[in-house]
């Protein structure tokens, strides 16, 4: 007997990505898309039998856009999934408007903590990281190198203040100390000042976050800096795609993905990434593709019923996704429970040194979920 579905569920099934269309973090927006354009490619572009359409809105990269676009994404182009956003602001004014709808929603990127903490709901997922979990590992890799007295520079924006303060968490508790600390505006990129500001602390090694184009900017004015030899430690957003600069070279990072990760998905996914769009795949493109394994999981044991939102959120939360960066399964407040890894650039590659912090899961603090 054919499945019975409501009134339209043999139609199309709508996918809203709402990702950034210019500005530094771009290229991460078209990462993510490239990712999950390569996840639906495996059943050539349908899922449960249903042909999938990407509706694409620009988040921005600020609260105001994300919330609008994701709006119009909901009630006018009426998607039955919402994935997005780049930015932790963005991903604010997403989970704003979206969070009550109802519709499932999976961040891509974001790291904003409290998506999966306080405002964590049963329709919110995350693919991709909290800003706590990819840098509180790095608190006891500066320690146990013995730098014990560190200086740190980020934007100032959710993402850089709540990635810098996991990582102090974690410094200061295991003894070290902060000796300067610098937030500029975002997406401003003028280093130069700053970086001489942060030598006269005298520090045995600098902590920082940017990502996209800015970390690139930042790394390439690091080196020319009179903190050009001092050791540089950071979330692995900031050496994404720079390994051919030679002043990325020793830079230390941590993160829930490695591109060297010797593990059969992570090979093929590399394979056909750079075989579908010429240029390796990068962190950004992997929590795409993860995005799209999810929802492929959900709709095919729904059997494409989209309709039983109840039924498409449990498949989510039971899911275990065959991810490049090792198999993982979502915690209570749906954040990845998943491995950091410790790399660094060397010899222009990115090298494994090993695992910073296994099967870390986030606190989720103030999740009512997570109880
Ligand atoms: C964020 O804003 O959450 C973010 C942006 C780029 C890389 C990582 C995190």
């Amino acid at each position: 007997m054919p499945m019975k579905f409501a009134i339209g569920q043999r139609a199309r099934l709508g996918i809203g990505l709402l990702l950034p269309q210019s500005g530094l973090y771009a290229g991460v927006g078209q990462s993510i898309a490239n990712g999950l354009n390569l996840a639906l490619a495996k059943t050539s572009g349908r899922l449960a039998g249903r042909e999938v359409r990407l509706i694409i809105a620009d988040d921005g990269s600020d609260a105001a856009t994300a919330a609008a676009n994701a709006q119009r994404l909901i009630q006018v182009e009426k998607v039955d999934v919402l994935v997005g956003a780049v930015h932790s602001d963005s991903a604010q004014g997403m989970v704003k408007v979206a969070r009550d709808r109802a519709i499932p929603i999976i961040i891509a990127n974001a790291g904003w903590n409290a998506a999966t903490g306080a405002f964590c709901a049963p329709n919110l997922f995350r693919t991709s990281f909290t800003n706590w979990q990819v840098n509180w590992p790095m608190g006891k890799v500066a320690v146990d190198r013995n730098y014990r007295r560190v200086a740190t520079i980020t934007w100032r924006y959710t993402a850089g203040t709540e990635m810098i303060g996991a990582f102090e968490e974690n410094f200061t508790r295991l003894g070290g100390t902060i000796v300067q600390r610098i937030q500029m505006p975002f997406p401003q990129m003028d280093f130069a000042p700053h970086l001489a500001t942060l030598a006269a602390a005298q520090p045995d090694a600098i902590m920082a976050f940017f990502a996209g184009a800015g970390a690139r900017q930042f790394i390439t004015d690091y080196a020319q800096s009179p903190l050009k030899d001092v050791p540089l430690l950071g979330p692995g957003f900031l050496t994404e795609g720079v390994r051919d600069l030679p002043a990325a070279e020793g830079i230390l990072t941590t993160l829930h993905y490695a591109n060297a990760l010797n593990m059969p998905a992570n090979r093929r996914f590399r394979a056909q990434y750079s075989e579908t769009y010429g240029r390796p795949a990068d962190v950004y493109a992997v929590q795409g593709y993860d995005s799209g394994q999810l929802i492929a999981h959900a709709v095919e044991a729904m059997k494409g019923d989209t309709v039983n939102r109840a039924g498409l959120i449990t498949a989510m939360e039971t899911a275990r996704i065959d991810s490049p960066r090792g198999s993982f399964i979502l915690s209570k407040a749906h954040n990845p429970v998943q491995d950091i890894y410790l790399r660094q650039i060397r010899n222009g590659e990115e090298i494994v040194l090993g695992i910073a912090q296994r099967a870390l899961a986030d606190p989720a603090t103030g999740c009512k979920m997570a109880k």
